[in-house]
C-alpha cells in the first residue's frame, strides 16, 4: 500500500467521534459509520452530539478539509477503508455484571462479509478477555478476503473531558497483533504520536484487551481504596485529604487517582470491572478477582454516604427540605451521565422527599431526559436559591470558584456538602457555612480535641491525637433519647451501657459493653418505632462507642 491507509471508525460515540476527528486532523481520510442515522447526519453537519472540549472545532476542520465524512452505509465503509476501527458500545448486560457485546457482534457480522480486499479490522471497544481471540478466529472464515482480512486489538485509554489531548498524545499505544504486518499498519496510523515519543507496545491481542480492563480495575481499586480510608477517617477523626497527600508522595503509591470523594461512575469503570469479574468467573478465575466486588461495593457506599451527609447538612431530615445540587455529570468536562454518582445522589434525595434544584454546565439536557422530576436551574445561584443544603457533586472548576459570601445570601441555611473536596473549606467556614466533606473532620470547633475529657475514655482509639473516634462518641453523643426514637435502655442487659450516638448524623442506639464494644444496636429507627436491637452487624465505620 503506497498511499496512506484510509480509515473507517464504526460507532461514533464519545470514543469513535474523538478517534475519527483526531485521525482526520493528522491527515488521514476518515469515514465515520453509525447505525444512528440522525447522529451520522448531525456529525456530517458539524454538530457534536455530546459535550467534549475542543472536539467540535476538530470535527468541523476535518469536514471542511474533506478528509472526514459520516455515513450509515456499511458497504460504502467496507469499500472505502483499509483499516476499520470498531468503537461501538459495550454496555453492561441487563440483569448481569457481564458485558453486552450485541453492538460489537452486529458490527462485526455486518462488516466482515463485505471485506473483499486485504484490510485490518481493529477492535478498540473495551471487551472482556477472550473476545479478540473469538473474533480473530471468525474473521478469515467470514470475510471474502479470507486471511487477507486480519484482526488486531488496540484498546483506548482516553478520558472524557480530555479526549482530544488523550487521542493525539496518549500515554501509550498498545497494539495487540497476530502479525508484523498488523503492527506495521498500526505504527503507520499512529506515526505522529510515536514520533513525538509516545511508547508503542506490541503484544498479542489477548494481552491488549486485558491491558484495558486491568487498567480500569486498578484505577477503580485505587479510588475505592482511598474512599474506604475515608470511611475509616470518619470514625477516627483523621482527615482523608491529608492522608491521600501523604500516601501519594510515596513513589510506589503515587498521588494520581488517589482522590477521595463521591467515587467513580460513567460509561466505563463501573461496567468494566463488573464485566471483568464476570468473565473471570466464567473462566474459572473468579476468586482472583473477587475483590472487585468489594471495590464496587465501596464505590456504591459513597453514594449512600452522601445522602446521609446531605440529610445531616439539611438539619437531620430531607423530607420537605430544599436541596441545591451543583453538578450531575459523572465528571467535569463531560455531559456524560451514564452511572453518574452525582445524578444518582440527586435523584435519591428527591425520592426521599426533598425538592432538588440542579445546575450543571453541560449535562442538564441529558439529565432532564432521565430525571425530568428534578428542578433544573440556569446557574449556581439558581440552584442555591433558598436551599436548606447545597451539595457540590461534580467538581466543575466554576463550582470551586463560586463565592461563598455571595451564595450565603441566596440560601436558606448555610450548609454545604463538598462531595469532591473541590472547595476551600476554610474560606467557606469563614463565611459562616457549615462545611462538610466525606472523610474530613467536621467543624473544627466540634473536633474531639476540643472536648478535653475524652483522651482517656474507654474505647478511645490508640494513637488518635484527640483520643476518640470522631463520630462514635464525644461531642455528638446525647444522653437523652430523642422523643419518638427507639429506646434500648429498658431492653438492654445490665452489663451494657446504652448510648444514643450520632453515627454519620443519624440517631442510633447502641448497647456497649464495658470495653466500649457495641453488642446490640439499632441504627436509624424511624421516629415512633421502638425497635429491637438489630441483628445486623455493627457498621464497621462506626467503630466503638464510649462506655457511659
Ligand atoms: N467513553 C470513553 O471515554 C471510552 C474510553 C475508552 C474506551 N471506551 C470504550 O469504547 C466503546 C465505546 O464507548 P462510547 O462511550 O463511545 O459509547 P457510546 O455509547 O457513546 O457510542 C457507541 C456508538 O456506537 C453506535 N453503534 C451501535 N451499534 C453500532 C453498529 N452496529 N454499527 C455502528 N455503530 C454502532 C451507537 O449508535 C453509538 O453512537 C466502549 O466499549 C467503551 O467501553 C470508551
Amino acid at each position: 500500500m503506497s498511499r496512506r491507509p484510509r480509515l473507517t471508525v464504526f460507532g461514533t460515540g464519545y470514543l469513535g467521534t474523538a478517534h475519527a476527528a483526531c485521525l482526520a486532523s493528522l491527515g488521514f481520510e476518515v469515514l465515520g459509520v453509525d447505525v444512528d442515522a440522525a447522529r451520522a447526519r448531525g456529525l456530517q453537519a458539524g454538530i457534536l452530539p455530546f459535550y467534549e472540549p475542543g472536539l467540535e472545532p476538530l470535527l468541523r476542520a476535518g469536514l471542511r478539509a474533506g478528509r472526514l465524512a459520516f455515513t450509515t452505509s456499511y458497504p460504502a465503509a467496507a469499500e472505502f477503508g483499509d483499516v476499520h476501527f470498531i468503537c461501538v458500545g459495550t454496555p453492561q448486560r441487563p440483569g448481569s455484571g457481564g458485558a453486552d457485546l450485541t453492538q460489537f457482534e452486529s458490527c462485526f457480522a455486518g462488516l466482515a462479509p463485505l471485506l473483499h480486499r486485504p484490510c485490518l479490522v481493529v477492535g478498540k471497544s473495551t471487551v472482556p478477555p477472550g473476545t479478540a481471540a473469538a473474533y480473530g478466529q471468525r474473521l478469515p472464515g467470514t470475510a471474502p478476503a479470507g486471511t487477507g482480512a486480519e484482526l488486531a486489538w488496540n484498546p483506548e485509554f482516553l478520558r472524557e473531558g480530555h479526549a482530544v489531548a488523550d487521542t493525539l498524545r496518549p500515554d501509550r499505544v498498545v497494539a495487540g497483533v497476530w502479525s508484523d504486518h498488523a503492527a506495521a499498519t498500526l505504527r503507520e496510523v499512529y506515526a505522529e504520536p510515536l514520533a513525538a515519543g509516545v511508547p508503542f507496545l506490541v503484544t498479542d491481542p489477548a494481552t491488549a484487551e486485558l491491558v484495558k480492563v486491568a487498567a480500569n480495575a486498578f484505577l477503580a481499586t485505587k479510588i475505592s481504596f482511598i474512599n474506604a480510608m475515608a470511611e475509616v477517617c470518619e470514625v477516627t477523626g483523621a482527615d482523608v485529604l491529608s492522608l491521600a497527600d501523604a500516601l501519594g508522595r510515596d513513589p510506589r503509591i503515587g498521588g494520581a487517582g488517589l482522590r477521595p470523594g463521591l467515587g467513580f461512575g460513567g460509561g466505563c469503570l463501573p461496567k468494566d470491572i463488573r464485566a471483568l469479574a464476570a468473565r473471570a468467573a466464567e473462566l474459572g478465575a473468579g476468586e482472583a478477582l473477587s475483590f472487585l466486588h468489594e471495590i464496587d461495593a465501596i464505590n456504591q457506599r459513597r453514594r449512600t454516604r452522601l445522602v446521609d451527609l446531605a440529610r445531616e447538612a439539611a438539619g437531620g431530615r430531607l423530607d420537605g427540605r430544599r436541596v441545591g445540587v451543583l453538578g450531575v455529570a459523572f465528571k467535569p468536562g463531560s455531559d456524560d451521565i451514564r452511572d453518574s454518582p452525582a445524578l444518582e445522589v440527586a435523584a435519591r434525595i428527591q425520592a426521599l422527599g426533598a425538592r432538588v434544584a440542579v445546575f450543571d454546565p453541560a449535562a442538564m439536557d441529558r439529565a432532564s431526559q432521565v430525571h425530568p422530576d428534578l428542578d433544573y436551574r440556569g446557574s449556581v445561584l439558581g440552584a442555591a436559591r433558598d436551599a436548606d443544603a447545597l451539595l457540590l457533586l461534580t467538581e466543575w472548576p466554576e463550582f470551586s470558584a463560586a463565592d461563598p459570601v455571595v451564595l450565603a445570601k441566596a440560601v436558606a441555611r448555610r450548609a454545604i456538602v463538598d462531595a469532591r473536596h473541590a472547595l476551600d473549606a476554610a474560606a467557606w467556614r469563614d463565611s459562616g457555612w457549615d462545611y462538610r466533606a466525606p472523610g474530613r473532620p467536621g467543624d473544627p470547633a466540634g473536633l474531639p480535641g476540643a472536648l478535653g475529657d475524652s483522651a482517656g475514655a474507654p474505647g478511645a482509639l490508640a494513637g488518635h491525637p484527640a483520643g476518640v473516634p470522631r463520630h462514635a462518641a464525644g461531642p455528638r453523643e446525647a444522653e437523652e433519647p430523642l422523643p419518638g426514637r427507639c429506646d434500648l435502655t429498658r431492653r438492654a442487659p445490665k452489663r451494657f451501657a446504652v448510648k444514643r450516638l450520632d453515627i454519620y448524623g443519624s440517631s442510633s442506639m447502641a448497647a456497649c459493653d464495658r470495653r466500649g464494644l457495641p453488642s446490640a444496636w439499632n441504627w436509624r429507627a424511624p421516629p415512633g418505632r421502638s425497635a429491637a436491637p438489630s441483628t445486623r452487624p455493627w457498621p464497621r465505620r462506626a467503630a466503638r462507642c464510649r462506655y457511659g
